[in-house]
């Protein structure tokens, strides 16, 4: 596959290879949700639709008159993925393995530094050389902020960013609002002049910053913000929002920000990016049960980028509201899959059409149900 340009459109001695405004497309890394602007957003959610049945197994199941057994697709034959994460992961990683693999890829994979040669002192330049050439896309997750740009700048492929330290995490903000507007859909509302809450640990959390920002290309959001001491949201993020001409409001409490709101979007303190004590007013559960129902929302769209830390104490999403009709995380880690699929083909230049023309049915079943 041809490499991307990245010497016409790096601005003078800028690690990020973009100029302000360009957007994701074929032969791109996908660095940041500031690449989306909302033609581009519903292009990515429309193929996400097209290779749902892909990822969730879900083609003749309905009509097993007209087809059985599983949707399998070749489109990315021959394909290598490198999967290259340095800090913890679960969905993130496997679900980019899981996409490429449903698209006929193979996937390549090293774990944290210990068993890479970045413990043997080597660059983030000279490993991303190396490693994009033995791959056709990379998908990197990297402690600190800034570095995934920097292994895009000496990547020969496009390089996609699966969270870098408190920057960003543009893949995670894709999914979980292409899972708001199904949620929000299904009850007859729009993203689009809706009201979300977010909660919790919104000065360290990265997805927190990659889905405000990308909120930006929708219409009059009304955002109600809630933070305990010390991890209240950086100003800039704030600033682009008000900037979109979304309302966003500075809540004292959990409940005052879930009042009145259609979703809410909370998360875990990360506690690896704090550094000293964490104050001691942060403790119990951010949101159960009884604070949804002093809020009047125990019908509200509840949604979390997982993992949620169930130890005791930990101040995040309790899972006494597990039963509760809104609760979408799952829904969220099921939808990562094709969002991500839709990422590599968009990064790889196959249209639907290709996608359809490789695409079989295929005789084996493993499906137990799918609960959704
Ligand atoms: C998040 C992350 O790694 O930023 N998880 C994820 O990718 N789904 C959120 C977190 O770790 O709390």
């Amino acid at each position: 596959m041809t490499a991307p340009d990245l010497d016409q459109s790096r601005p003078n001695g800028s690690l990020h290879p973009y100029g302000e405004g360009e957007l994701f497309g074929k032969g791109k890394h996908l660095l940041s949700v500031s690449q989306f602007d909302r033609p581009t957003l519903v292009d990515l959610f429309t193929l996400a639709d097209t290779v749902a049945p892909i990822a969730q197994r879900q083609l003749g199941r309905g009509d097993r008159q007209l087809a059985t057994g599983q949707t399998v697709c070749s489109v990315l034959d021959g394909a290598v993925l490198g999967s290259l994460f340095f800090e913890p992961s679960t969905r993130t990683r496997l679900s980019f393995e899981s996409a490429f693999l449903r698209l006929g890829g193979e996937v390549t994979t090293t774990t944290g530094f210990t068993f890479s040669s970045m413990a043997k002192g080597e660059s983030i330049e000279d490993t991303s050389r190396v490693v994009s050439g033995y791959s056709d896309v990379l998908v990197v997750r990297h402690p600190d902020e800034g570095s995934v740009a920097q292994f895009a700048a000496a990547s020969v492929v496009p390089v996609i960013n699966a969270g870098d330290g408190a920057g960003e995490h543009p893949s995670q903000a894709l999914l979980d609002l292409y899972t708001l507007e199904k949620e929000l859909g299904q009850r007859g509302g729009t993203v689009d002049g809706s009201t979300i809450a977010v909660v919790g640990d919104l000065r360290h959390g990265r997805t927190v910053h990659s889905l405000l920002k990308l909120l930006t290309v929708y219409r009059d959001v009304s955002v109600r913000l809630f933070a305990p001491e010390s991890l209240e949201l950086p100003d800039e993020t704030a600033r682009h929002l008000t900037s979109a001409g979304h309302r966003l409001t500075v809540c004292d409490t959990v409940v005052e920000a879930l009042r009145g709101a259609d979703a809410v979007y909370t998360t875990r303190v990360q506690r690896e990016r704090i550094t000293g004590e964490v104050p001691a007013s942060i403790q119990g559960n951010l949101i159960d049960r009884s604070v949804l129902a002093e809020a009047d929302a125990l019908d509200i769209v509840i949604m979390h980028p997982l993992p949620r830390d169930s130890r005791h104490d930990a101040y995040d999403l309790s899972s006494d509201v597990d039963d509760l009709p809104g609760l979408a995380i799952f829904h969220q880690t099921d939808n990562g899959v094709n969002v991500r699929m839709a990422i590599f083909l968009t990064a790889l230049g196959c249209s639907p059409e290709m996608v359809r023309v490789t695409t079989k049915q295929r005789p084996w079943d493993a499906t137990l149900h799918w609960n959704r």
